[in-house]
C-alpha cells in the first residue's frame, strides 16, 4: 500500500517516528558517553549492559516502526521542491530507516559472536555464540562507522525540517507533529 494519496502522517506513524527518534538519539548519546567519558572498568561494563538491553528493545520496536513504513509507504513531499532536494530527502529517509536496524543488529552481532550473552534486564537472555573473531570485529567496525553516518544524516534531517518550517513555511514539520496537512 502506498501513502502517496494521503496528505499527513497518521497517529501510528507520528508516535513511531518520535519514540524511535528519541530512542536513537538517546542511544547515540549514551553510547558515546560510555565509550568516551567513562573509564574502563566495572562501572563501564554495567553501563554497557544497560546500553545493550535497551538496544535490543529498540530493535524490537524499530522492526515494527520500519515495517509499518515499508507497508504504508512514504508521503509525497508536503510542497513542491527542487529535484535535488527531493533526492536528498529520500536518500536521508532510507538511510535513517536502515540505521534504526543496522545499529542494534551490529551491536548484537559484536556481543553474541564475541561469545557474550545479552541479558535484557534479566527478562530474556540471548545466549552468546561460539566466538567468531572476525565477525565480531567486523560488526564492531560497522557499529562505530554507522554512528558517524547516522549523526550526519540526523543533523541533515533536522536542518531540512527546520528549513521547511522556518524558511519555506510549508507543512513538512507540522504533518509529523500535529498531523495537520496545511499551515
Ligand atoms: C539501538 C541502537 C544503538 C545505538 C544508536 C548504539 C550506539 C552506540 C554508540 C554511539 C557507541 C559508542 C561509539 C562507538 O562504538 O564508537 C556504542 C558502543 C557499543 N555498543 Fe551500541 N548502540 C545501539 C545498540 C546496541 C546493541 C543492541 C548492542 C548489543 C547488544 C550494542 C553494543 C555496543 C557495544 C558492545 C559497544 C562498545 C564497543 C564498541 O565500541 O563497539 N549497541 N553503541
Ligand atoms: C529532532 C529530531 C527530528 C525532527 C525535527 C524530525 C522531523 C521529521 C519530519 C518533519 C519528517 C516528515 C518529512 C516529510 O513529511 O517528508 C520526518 C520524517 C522522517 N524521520 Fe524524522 N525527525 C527527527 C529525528 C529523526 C530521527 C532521529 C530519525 C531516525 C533515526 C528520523 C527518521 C525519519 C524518517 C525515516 C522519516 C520518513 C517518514 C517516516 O518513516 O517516519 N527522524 N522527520
Amino acid at each position: 500500500m502506498s501513502g502517496r494519496g494521503r496528505l499527513a502522517y497518521g497517529i501510528v506513524s507520528r508516535i513511531n517516528h518520535w519514540i524511535v527518534a528519541l530512542a536513537i538519539i538517546g542511544m547515540l548519546v549514551f553510547g558515546i558517553y560510555i565509550d568516551d567519558f567513562v573509564s574502563e572498568g566495572p562501572a563501564q561494563g554495567a553501563l554497557l549492559q544497560t546500553h545493550k538491553a535497551i538496544g535490543v528493545l529498540v530493535l524490537a520496536y524499530g522492526l515494527c516502526r520500519v515495517g509499518w513504513r515499508l507497508a504504508h509507504g512514504f508521503l509525497a513531499p508536503a510542497a513542491p521542491m527542487p529535484y535535488w532536494q527531493d533526492v536528498i530527502s529520500k536518500v536521508t529517509h532510507w538511510g535513517l530507516l536502515a540505521g534504526i536496524l543496522i545499529m542494534p543488529i551490529s551491536g548484537m552481532t559484536t556481543s553474541l559472536f564475541g561469545g557474550h550473552d545479552i541479558s535484557v534486564f534479566g527478562l530474556l537472555v540471548i545466549p552468546g555464540q561460539q566466538k567468531i573473531g572476525w565477525l565480531s570485529e567486523l560488526a564492531e567496525e560497522v557499529h562505530g562507522a554507522t554512528v558517524n553516518i547516522l549523526i550526519a544524516l540526523i543533523a541533515l534531517h533536522i536542518l531540512g525540517a527546520l528549513k521547511h518550517h522556518l524558511i519555506d513555511r510549508d507543512a513538512t514539520l507540522v504533518r509529523m507533529t500535529s498531523g495537520k496537512s496545511a499551515r
